[in-house]
């Protein structure tokens, strides 16, 4: 794992703030065969300065959640439950204007496929103006040419796409205008779905690191949603691992890439290619259960290779297995004395 990029670890978190606090979020999307349960009761806490991934496969609810802080979701969709504090209050009991007043200024969302959805009949300079002046009302143009230009600089665009429009950019130029308008009004919370993905390697490495320089120049916190683990790896601080509605396992990245304590994610991580060890590539299949229909107890258990009869009955509860490491899996059960056992060692050695 390359430290060229990522500089901090779970560790430097433990005594920060909380930014934003995530508690049992349900969203549920209606449809004539039932509910699609897309999250399904999950909790998390950022911290002040943090960068945290949130993984997990193609379907598996990481956009929803970040829709569903923002309290973005439309019909079919809606919210079942949940809290989401930021900053002392909880977005998700904000009326509409009060939740305007925060988008973008506390909470930025670069949502999936944003650099796709630029106006295209307007100058790239235009568009930021506009999430500027849409919060504080009109500005002179020297000033606010200026800020922009800042802007920029500080996504590494050049002053020269000021009066561009989109498609006279290439999709990293695109990417990083979404991180200038993300932080133009300077949130204390940015989440970025799948910001990196769409584009090549290369370019994938540049934004990448755009987004940790400005993290770093504004202290921001961030949420990275993604489903490269090999770039989350480099990134982020700590990784959610999301399957089918659930966290199933929230560690720090060293603790999830040296010792994955769910099936899941130890799936994940073998399925990370590496350029030293010729290995197959395990062949991972989609969510396979009905997300209409969960069946009860863990839901992974359809796909676990360790599966017990507890797992089919009983939802397993989210224990920390080490320090920086939580997952919720019936093979780790904690004993009295509050130390942590895997169920497979005494199996092993009876
Ligand atoms: N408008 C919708 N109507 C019905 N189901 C939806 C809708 N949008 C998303 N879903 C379902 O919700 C689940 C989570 O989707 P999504 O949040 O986009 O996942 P991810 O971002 O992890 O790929 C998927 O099963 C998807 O099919
Ligand atoms: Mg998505």
């Amino acid at each position: 794992m390359s430290e060229a990029i990522r500089k901090s670890t779970a560790e430097t978190y433990e005594n920060k703030e909380v930014v934003l606090d995530v508690k049992d979020l349900r969203v549920y999307y209606e449809t004539p065969k039932g509910d699609v349960l897309a999250v399904d009761g999950i909790h998390f806490k950022l911290y002040e300065g943090e960068t945290l991934g949130l993984v997990g496969e193609s379907g598996c609810g990481k956009s929803t959640a970040a829709m569903g802080i923002l309290q973005l979701i439309t019909p079919p969709g809606r919210i079942v439950t949940g809290e989401v504090w930021l900053d002392g209050s909880n977005l998700l009991a904000m009326s509409e204007e009060e939740l305007r007043q925060r988008r973008w200024t506390k909470l930025a969302l670069i949502p999936q496929g944003a650099m796709n959805s630029l106006n295209p009949t307007m100058r790239i300079s235009q568009q930021i103006r506009d999430v500027i002046e849409t919060h504080e009302g009109k500005k002179r143009g020297d000033d606010i040419k200026q800020r922009i230009l800042e802007l920029f600089k500080m996504v590494g665009l050049p002053g020269r796409i000021y009066d561009m429009y989109p498609h006279e950019l290439s999709g990293g130029m695109k990417q990083r205008v979404c991180i200038a308008m993300a932080i133009a009004l300077d949130p204390m919370v940015i989440i970025a779905d799948e910001s990196t993905s769409a584009l090549d390697v290369v370019v994938q490495r540049v934004v990448a690191q755009t987004m940790l320089r400005v993290k770093e120049a504004l202290g921001v916190s961030m949420i990275m949603i993604g489903h490269d683990m090999g770039l989350m790896a480099q990134m982020v601080d700590r990784i959610a691992v999301m399957y089918a509605g659930h966290i199933v396992e929230i560690a720090g990245v060293e603790e999830l890439f040296y010792k994955p304590g769910h099936p899941y994610s130890q799936l994940l991580i073998e399925s990370v290619p590496s350029l030293t060890e010729r290995k197959p590539l395990k062949i991972t299949e989609g969510i396979t259960h009905d997300p209409r229909n969960p069946p009860p107890g863990c839901i992974f258990q359809l796909r676990c290779p360790f599966v017990m009869d507890e797992c089919r009955r009983v939802k397993p509860p989210i224990v920390e297995i080490r320090p920086h490491q939580q997952v919720a899996c019936h093979l780790f059960k904690q004993q009295e004395d509050g130390s942590i056992i895997d169920v497979r060692d005494i199996a092993t050695n009876p």
